[in-house]
């Protein structure tokens, strides 16, 4: 069977790190094929190999069974390759329709053809089974509608083996559904599609064939009907994985945090208040309120103060640690190095007199970044060249290691790999136990489940109810989210 795209040999280094290390995959034409691997592992290096966008050291890539040499993405473009990135690159200023066309778009004479770009857009659209509001600015649509349009962009320049680096990371249950059918669509229609996720359910319900990478090596190419969730979780991190599953809260004290407005709710000392909802019930609105990013509907109080009215860092200075699962705008400034991103916050207590030691700084950052497992090379490195997982990774430890009276997690192991995601679980539990109250937002249902002593569910923008945390809670909360009552 033909390999429609692969890489033969393939290493790439980045100074010491060594990100791809004779990777040979090979991706058969119309066929979803998963590639899975930690945090660091080279998923995002060998994509960017594949398409066009990085050259390796060595080795090479194959289209159509041939090795050929893809100069820049134009080559990859020219094969018929897509790429959407894990970081979506829209322009937010511009609609829909301008994102999709921007750079191709249908003239007559000089003039831009609108109504062609109208027309091709609602086609191509059609064609997958979507529907978009393609006059919408891209800032103003969610992530998986930008997503979509991405996709729609690299059909519409002639892709057919689309490469989607962890597409599902940021979206919703329901969200990730949809696209998956969309995949399937793809497939159906002979399409080729190159998948990573760290989430094994999603990567067993829709690939034909998964690659697992780890530390930059190929560790195994398998049919899906050869593997389960136990031994992909194994084959990813090398060693078997124990969950600690639902412990609830031992002590709780006093409240560290009370929200009065459309949504009412407290947090105690030694308490982890999960949230859950359809994505745009509140969630976010809650969350902005909270931490300072919009004015308040009523009274917030931290630890007995009023911090309605504070600005962001006095939040901070009276206890506030917050940890945003969308990294880019909100979690690291990324071309500041780790180490400055690191001491973010605590640049106060670092310093005497007001000059940081660089020294010292230093220090700190390794310690934290040690400390939550980030793989990087120096403190001095910036951070967009870290990879996505270990980014979040830099914000979770700078957070946690704050100390904070009251964290605000929202969607705190977005991108993170499943050994990270239980590790961050127990830092959380042991924040929580050493006596910080934890408000955790997340649109992963067994991660709310598994970690909140009691979960508040959110619907239209109100509170539909509250249930105990712990696996029996599920089925009440599916229905408070539709904002039904539980029987
Ligand atoms: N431009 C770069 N400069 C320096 N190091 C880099 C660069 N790009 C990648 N790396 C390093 O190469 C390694 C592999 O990174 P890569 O982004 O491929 O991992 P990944 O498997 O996609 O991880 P994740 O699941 O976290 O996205 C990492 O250690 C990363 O820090
Ligand atoms: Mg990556």
């Amino acid at each position: 069977m033909s390999v429609r795209l692969g890489a033969r040999d393939v290493s790439r280094a980045f100074g010491p790190v060594r990100a791809n290390e004779g990777v040979s995959v090979e991706i058969r034409a119309g066929t979803v094929h998963a590639v899975v691997g930690e945090n660091g592992a080279g998923k995002t290096t060998l994509m960017r190999i594949l398409y066009g966008l990085d050259q390796p050291d060595s080795g090479t890539v194959v289209i159509n069974d041939q090795p050929v040499r893809l100069r820049g993405p134009a080559d990859g473009i020219g094969h018929g390759i897509g790429l959407v990135p894990q970081e979506l690159a829209m322009i937010g200023s511009l609609t829909l329709l301008e994102n999709l066309v921007l750079g191709t778009e249908p003239r007559s004479g000089p003039r831009i053809d609108w109504a062609r770009a109208r027309g091709e857009a609602e086609e191509l659209a059609s064609r997958v089974g979507v529907e978009l509001p393609w006059t919408a600015l891209a800032d103003n649509v969610s992530i998986s509608v930008r997503q979509q349009v991405e996709i729609l962009r690299a059909l519409r320049r002639g892709a057919d083996v689309l490469i989607l680096d962890e597409p599902t990371a940021a979206l919703a249950p329901a969200q990730v559904d949809d696209l998956l059918r969309l995949l399937r669509g793809l497939r159906e229609a002979g399409r080729t599609v190159v998948f990573i996720s760290h989430k094994v359910d999603e990567v067993l319900a829709v690939a034909d064939e998964i690659t697992v990478l780890r530390g930059g090596k190929v560790i195994t190419t398998r049919p899906v009907g050869d593997l389960d969730r136990t031994s992909l979780i194994e084959l990813i991190v090398g060693q078997q994985v124990g969950f600690t599953g639902f412990v609830p809260s031992a002590v709780t004290g006093d409240e560290v945090l009370t929200v009065a407005g459309s949504v009412s709710l407290s947090v105690r000392a030694g308490e982890i208040v999960g949230v859950a909802g359809i994505a745009g019930s509140g969630q976010d609105e809650l969350v902005e309120r909270v931490v300072g990013l919009r004015p308040p509907d009523g009274r917030i109080t931290l630890a007995g103060q009023d911090i309605s009215t504070l600005p962001v860092d006095r939040r901070r200075a009276a206890g506030l640690g917050y940890i945003s699962g969308d990294r880019r705008s909100e979690g690291l400034s990324m071309d500041a190095s780790l180490a400055d991103n690191t001491i973010a916050g605590t640049h106060r207590t670092l310093g005497r007199h007001g000059w940081l030691k660089p020294s010292a700084v230093r220090a700190y950052a390794k310690r934290v970044l040690d400390g939550y497992s980030v793989r990087y090379g120096r403190t001095t490195a910036v951070a967009r060249t870290l990879s996505g997982g270990n980014q979040q990774r830099v914000v979770i430890g700078r957070e946690l290691d704050r100390d904070p009276k009251l964290l605000v997690a929202a969607g705190p192991t977005r991108g993170v790999d499943v050994l990270g995601m239980t590790y961050i679980h127990d830092k959380l539990r042991a924040l929580r136990d050493n006596g910080s109250g934890v408000l955790l937002v997340s649109e992963q249902l067994d991660e709310l489940l598994d970690l909140s002593d009691r979960i508040i569910v959110l619907h239209g923008g109100r509170v539909a109810g509250e249930v105990p945390g712990g696996p029996a809670s599920r089925t009440a909360i599916g229905t408070l989210m539709l904002g039904r009552t539980p029987s």
